[in-house]
């Protein structure tokens, strides 16, 4: 196994790319979870993927396409940072550091931009990817939902830049057990509201 990390190029098609989602998310689906990378189209994540930067992992030894990472950088008046996502490895490579791998890539290209850190997201129940963030320094800061999932899916944030709070495990875990708790009390893994978020909503509305 002789793995290159490059940016994508013409050599390699979408049409690979959602093979490749669709093989390494079937993990996903199997469990009951409706990650949206196992549906995309090669026209949807081609327009998905506008502005970022796509990187592909291969096996030089055979040329087969076994992995994939993006990763957007954003620019705000007052900092920059990055967001990750559409991370995948093909199943029969899983686990021998393909991942970490693109990561040791997209955090040389964020650095590179100045961003202050990077956050990515995955399912709460996805174990395995919670375990590869937690493994390689991403700490759980809050909790989200999106309204075409089945699950809660955790932000992850890696502090590039030092920094007094988000650079610490402890009060990123005192802050993600308070934000996670609070969330889950009025919305629903589906992102439909609990019956306490329907009276939030309700008395914010008529305000
Ligand atoms: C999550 C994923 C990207 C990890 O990539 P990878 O190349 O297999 O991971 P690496 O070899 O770089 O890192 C291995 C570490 O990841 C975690 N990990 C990976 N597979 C695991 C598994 N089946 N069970 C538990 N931990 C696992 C562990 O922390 C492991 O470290 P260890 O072997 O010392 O225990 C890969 O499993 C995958 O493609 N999963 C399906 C798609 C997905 O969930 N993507 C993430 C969405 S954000």
């Amino acid at each position: 196994m002789n793995i290159e990390i490059q940016q994508k190029d013409e050599h390699t098609s979408w049409e690979e790319l959602v093979n490749l989602f669709k093989e390494s998310f079937q993990e996903r689906l199997d469990q009951g979870l409706n990650f949206i990378c196992s549906f995309y189209t090669p026209e949807e994540l081609e327009r998905r993927s506008a502005n970022k930067i796509v990187l592909v992992a291969t096996d030089k030894d055979n040329g087969n396409l076994v992995g994939t990472a993006t990763i957007s950088i954003i620019r705000k008046p007052n900092k920059t940072w990055a967001y990750h996502s559409n991370l995948a490895v093909k199943p029969e490579y899983k686990r021998y550091g393909v991942g970490t791998k693109l990561m040791s890539e997209w955090m040389r290209i964020a650095e590179s931009q100045g961003c202050e850190y990077i956050k990515s997201d995955t399912a709460e129940l996805a174990a395995s990817s919670v375990s590869w963030h937690k493994k390689n320094g991403f700490y759980p800061v809050s909790l989200h939902t999106y309204w075409n999932a089945n699950y809660y899916s955790i932000i992850f944030r890696k502090q590039l830049k030092h920094h007094w709070f988000w650079s610490n495990p402890g009060w990123c875990a005192v802050r993600y057990s308070i934000v996670s708790t609070i969330y889950k009390s009025y919305r629903k893994s589906d992102n439909s509201l609990t019956t306490l978020g329907k009276l939030i909503f309700f008395f914010k509305n008529k305000r």
